[in-house]
C-alpha cells in the first residue's frame, strides 16, 4: 500500500499508474479523464472508503474499473451528528461553551425552543434517516418523512407519517436531509423551497453539501426567513474540508458569508467521525480489495445503472 497526500482526480491520477487499485474519498474526483488515465495506468478497482459515490463517474467506470464502497459503517455515527447538530445550535450549547471559560455567563441570547410536541421532518428514510427519526421520536417530535421509497411497516413503528415533500418542508420545525445526491435532487433545497418553511425553523444537513442551494439558504437566514442550519457539508468544501486554512484567507465568499452567521453551525464533514465508524470503513475496504484481486467478487460494488450494490459481477446483468 502507498499512501499519497494529495488529493485524487486528473491532475493526480497519474501517481497511481502501475498499481492495481485506487482508494478514495468522499472529496477525492474521479470524473471521466481521471477514470481514463486510471484505467490507462493499469488500474482495475477503485475502492471508497465511504457510502455516497456522487463523486464519482459511474458511466465513465463501466467497462474500466469497478467501484466499490462501503455501503454502511455506522449509520448511528451519523444520525448521532445530526442531533448533536441540532441540540447544539437550538440550546446554543457551542455558544455557551465560550462565554463561561470566559467568565461569561449571561444567558442572553441563548433561548432555544422544546423539541417535544414539534415536527421533525426526514427527507430519506434509509439506513441513517431512520436512525435519526427514531431518535427525534424519541424526544417526543412528531415524525413527517418523504421518501421515493417508502418504508410503511418502519413508519408505523414509530409512528411517522409519509408525506410530500412539499408538505415536509412546510409544516417541520426541524428538517434534517438524510438522501444521497443525485442529479434529479441537486438543490433539493432552493429558495422556492425555503420560502415555504416556518420562520423558526431549523434545517440539519449531513447528507451532501449540494442537497442545498447554498446562496438562496443565506438569503432565507439573512432575511430571518428560517431559524438556523446545522452544516456537516457544504457543496464547495472540497476546497477546504478536512485541511487546516486557518491562517489563510478564505476565498470562498458563500463559505465565508454562512461562517459569520450567528445561527450557523458548520462542521467539516466530521459525521461519520466515530471510533466504531473508522474501524468500519477500513475492515470493509480491505475485504472489498481481498474480495476483488482473491476470488474476483465484487460483493459492495456499484452499478452506475440501478446506483445501488447489485448483482452484475455474479450473474453479469443487473438490467
Ligand atoms: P441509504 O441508501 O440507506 O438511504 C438513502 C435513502 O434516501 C433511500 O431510502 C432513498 O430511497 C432515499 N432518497 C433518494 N433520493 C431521495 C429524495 N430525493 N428524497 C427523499 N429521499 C430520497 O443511505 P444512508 O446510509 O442512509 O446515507 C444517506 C446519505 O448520507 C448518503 O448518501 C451520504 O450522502 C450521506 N452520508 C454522509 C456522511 C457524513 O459523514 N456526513 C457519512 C455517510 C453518509
Amino acid at each position: 500500500m502507498k499512501y499519497f497526500s494529495a488529493r485524487l482526480g486528473s491532475d493526480t491520477a497519474a501517481l497511481a499508474a502501475g498499481y492495481d487499485a485506487v482508494c478514495a474519498f468522499v472529496n477525492d474526483v474521479l470524473d471521466r479523464p481521471t477514470i481514463e488515465m486510471l484505467s490507462a495506468g493499469g488500474i482495475r478497482l477503485a475502492a471508497l472508503r465511504c457510502a455516497g459515490y456522487n463523486n464519482v463517474d459511474l458511466q465513465a467506470a463501466w467497462g474500466r474499473l469497478h467501484v466499490v464502497r462501503v455501503p454502511a459503517y455506522s449509520p448511528h455515527a451519523v444520525a448521532e451528528h445530526a442531533i448533536a447538530l441540532l441540540l447544539s445550535l437550538n440550546r446554543k450549547t457551542h455558544k455557551a461553551y465560550n462565554r463561561t471559560r470566559d467568565g461569561n455567563f449571561s444567558l442572553s441570547g441563548l433561548v432555544g425552543f422544546d423539541l417535544h410536541g414539534k415536527t421533525a421532518g426526514i427527507v430519506g428514510t434509509g439506513q441513517i434517516g431512520r436512525i435519526t427519526a427514531g431518535i427525534l421520536n424519541g424526544f417526543g417530535m412528531n415524525v413527517l418523512v418523504s421518501d421515493p421509497f417508502p418504508n410503511a411497516e418502519w413508519a408505523a413503528s414509530i409512528r411517522a407519517r409519509y408525506v410530500e415533500p412539499e408538505e415536509l418542508f412546510r409544516s417541520s420545525d426541524v428538517v434534517s436531509l438524510h438522501c444521497p445526491l443525485t442529479p434529479e435532487n441537486r438543490h433539493l433545497v432552493n429558495a422556492a423551497v425555503l420560502s415555504t418553511m416556518r420562520p423558526d425553523s431549523i434545517i440539519i444537513n449531513t447528507g451532501r453539501g449540494a442537497l442545498i442551494d447554498t446562496k438562496a439558504l443565506i438569503d432565507a437566514l439573512k432575511d430571518e426567513r428560517i431559524g438556523g442550519a446545522g452544516l456537516d457539508v457544504y457543496e464547495e468544501e472540497d476546497e477546504y474540508f478536512f485541511e487546516d486554512h486557518s491562517a489563510a484567507i478564505i476565498r470562498d465568499d458563500v463559505l465565508a458569508r454562512l461562517l459569520t452567521l450567528p445561527n450557523v453551525l458548520v462542521t467539516g464533514h466530521q459525521a461519520f467521525l466515530t471510533k466504531e465508524a473508522l474501524e468500519a470503513i477500513a475492515e470493509t475496504t480491505i475485504e472489498n480489495i481481498g474480495a476483488f484481486f482473491l476470488r474476483g467478487e465484487l460483493p459492495n460494488e456499484t452499478c452506475y445503472r440501478c446506483g445501488k450494490d447489485c448483482e452484475r459481477k455474479k450473474t453479469g446483468r443487473c438490467f
